[in-house]
Parts: structure tokens; sequence; C-alpha cells
């Protein structure tokens, strides 16, 4: 079982005795203890350490051991879930707006992966769409990164679905070599990519994550070719990653994103940013009142 701050509130995860990974809000309806502090699963169901409220599946609550009747508007409310190569992905809304990225290519017999969270050095502070708009910002590849790119394609496939192409070398004293990515982006915050890096296969899979008070956290899985230097590249794959994301963090931690001049060359940055916008919104707190008003 674990607990994390999402978006406004805070939710917990855990797998009943079927095996099965679920995800509700984690405040007990009845004095709002955190289930994932101290709460038992039991069977199914996940019990409040306070007093012993359990909830189900779909977030109804399903017992009071005090023998009173359940009052009305006392479910949680819970998120779609789905686990995907070492990482739980939930959606955060009541229906996913799109197919979570996963690669059904993966073969176990040919592929390795590696599930891992980004080591910030210190938390970062923007929300997660303001990172994601690294991904399209082909000039701060070069200046910050020291990552050449030539030839990006963008297509805006659908309001939730962006593809960029690009051939890559990485110049100058941080890292030398080619990268070749195809890059999806899915919604505001979750990133596919299938490339060639020096000449061997790399897919990884990135989500950036609103972890209210633990900040804006990342988690990827990298999946490579099985063979005997798998673990090797996995090992230095994740070190740029890391030294990538801790490259951009100050001046993310410190940027004001009202009004902006964009050029021509930002021009798929601008989109995806409208898009960002645009894009629906709703906290942990409207879709549990929601779900509590269509069961009553
Ligand atoms: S706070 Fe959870 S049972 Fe009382
Ligand atoms: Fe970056």
């Amino acid at each position: 079982m674990i607990g994390t701050d999402l978006a406004d509130g805070r939710i917990v995860i855990y797998r009943g005795e079927d095996g099965a990974a679920r995800a509700m809000s984690a405040f007990c309806k009845h004095m709002g203890a955190d289930l994932s502090a101290g709460g038992d699963v039991v069977g199914n169901d996940i019990r409040c350490p306070y007093h012993h409220w359990a909830y189900t599946d779909g977030g109804r609550c399903s017992n009071i051991p005090s023998g009173d009747a359940i009052p009305r508007g006392s479910n949680l409310v819970d998120l779609p879930l789905r686990e995907e190569l070492g990482l739980i992905w939930v959606f955060f809304g009541e229906t996913p707006l799109y197919d979570l990225p996963g690669f059904d290519e993966f073969d176990d017999e040919k592929h390795v992966y590696r599930a891992f969270e980004i080591e910030l050095k210190s938390k970062l502070l923007v929300d997660p769409w303001i990172f994601t708009t690294n991904v399209f910002d082909v000039v701060h590849n070069r200046v910050v990164h020291g990552l050449n790119i030539a030839d990006p394609t963008i297509e805006d496939v659908n309001p939730f679905l962006r593809r960029m192409t690009w051939d890559a070398a990485h110049t100058g004293e941080k890292a030398t070599g080619d990268w070749r990515p195809d890059i999806e982006v899915f919604g505001t915050n979750s990133i596919r990519t299938r490339s060639v890096m020096d000449g061997r296969l790399k897919w990884y899979i990135a989500a950036m994550t609103p972890c209210g008070r633990q900040g804006t956290r990342e988690f990827f899985t990298i999946i490579t070719t099985k063979d005997e230097e798998s673990e090797e590249r996995l090992d230095k794959w994740q070190a740029m990653h890391n030294r990538f994301v801790n490259e951009d963090l100050p001046i993310l931690n410190n940027m004001r994103t009202g009004d902006l001049r964009l050029v021509a060359a930002d021009r798929a940055m601008g989109r995806f940013i409208q898009a960002a916008r645009e894009y629906p919104r709703t906290s942990l707190d409207a879709m549990e009142t929601a779900a509590n008003r269509k069961r009553s």
C-alpha cells in the first residue's frame, strides 16, 4: 500500500487479496484519517486505521463496525488504474480521455525494462504541463542540454495526442552520440518515446505527476534490448535523464508564465501550451462529490 498527494488531495494505492491494484481518494469520510497511514487491506477492501470504516471496489463505504447505518455521501472516489512495465498509472478523471502510453511490442524474451523515479536535487514546483513543454522546446535542448536537433516534425494528432520526430546529436562536453526518437505526448503530462540511441533500441515512458506537498515528481520506465550490455546502458540512460531534469529544474522553478512572446522557433511548443490551457480540469474533491451524488 502506498499513499501520495495527487493534485488537490491525496490517494491511496493498494493491492487486494486478488492481486489487483486499486486507487482511491485517501481521506476517510468519517473523520478524515489518511487510509495510507496505517490502514489495512482486508480481502480486497481497505480499512481505516482510526475506527475501522471499510471501503470496497468503486470507493464504496462497505462497513462501519460501530453498527451505525452508513451515512449518505460516505464514498471515496476511485480512479481508473493500469499497471504498465513497473509503473502504476491512474487517470485523473472518471473516464480516461486517451489510452495510456504502453508498449504492446514489449517482449520479455527480447527486452528488459527499468522503472524509476527521477532524483530531483530539489522539489520541482511547477505544474507537470510546464515540464512537458520541454519536449517541444527544441532550442533549450541545445543551449541547456547540449542536444542539437535537426528537422523536427510535429503533428497534432488530436487534442490529447501529439507526435514529434527528430534527428539529434549530443555535441559539446556533456555527452556524445546520436539520438533518433519518435515522441508522443499524451494529455499534458505523459510521454512515450521509441528511439534508437547510439545504435541501440531505447524506448521509454515518462510521467510528470502533480504530487501536492511533494511537488511535481517524474517517473520513468526505460526499455532496451536484453543482452549483456543492457544494465550498463540502462544505468547510463537513467543518469542522462536525471541530468536533463536537474538541468531544467532551477529554470523551471523560477519561471513566470503569464504573457509570453513566442517566436517562430517556438511554434510547436505554443500549440502545446494552448492545448494545455484548454485541457479539461477537475479536482479530487469535485470527483468525490460527483461520485457521491451519483450514488445517492
Ligand atoms: S476516521 Fe476513518 S474510521 Fe474514523
Ligand atoms: Fe529539458
